[in-house]
């Protein structure tokens, strides 16, 4: 269907570990759902919360910050402060009246190609439930 309502989803993403799954995933010509776009930052650490509010304001449906696993992150503390800092950007969300859902945090390894791929269709198909981010609608 040609005006189907597509989300419009932000992954920001570490270098290390969940690009380089997406670009496995892409060499492994895994299928997912052109709804995200990626930003890559050398560490999920890097991550303030501003970026994902500035995301929602500027029209993402969705955001996704993906990173190493515990323990991979090659600044090695970098996503355990991220994980902190994701509870704390949900709870902003629910207080400004956004679904949580809209944000996740995940891990994926270089290796996980496959998983990248089934991490963007899952968050795709939560932000479809969802539908198109109230914000966007606000704005108008
Ligand atoms: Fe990947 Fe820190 S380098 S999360």
């Amino acid at each position: 269907m040609a005006d189907e309502w597509k989300p419009q989803i932000l992954a920001i993403i570490c270098n290390w570990c969940s690009y380089a799954g997406a670009y496995l995933a892409g060499g492994a010509r895994i299928q997912y759902p052109p709804t995200v776009r990626a930003i890559r930052v050398m560490c999920t650490g890097r991550v303030d919360m501003l970026f994902i509010l500035k995301a929602f304001v500027e029209g993402a449906d969705g955001v996704l910050v993906s990173g190493c696993h515990f323990g991979d992150c090659h600044y090695l503390e970098g996503n355990y402060k991220a994980a902190k800092r994701m509870f704390m950007i949900k709870n902003l969300l629910r207080n400004i009246g956004l679904d949580d859902r809209r944000f996740r945090m995940t891990f994926v390894s270089a290796s996980e190609g496959a998983k990248w791929g089934m991490v963007m269709e899952d968050v795709t198909n939560t932000i479809k439930e969802l539908g198109p981010s109230p914000i966007k609608e606000f704005k108008k």
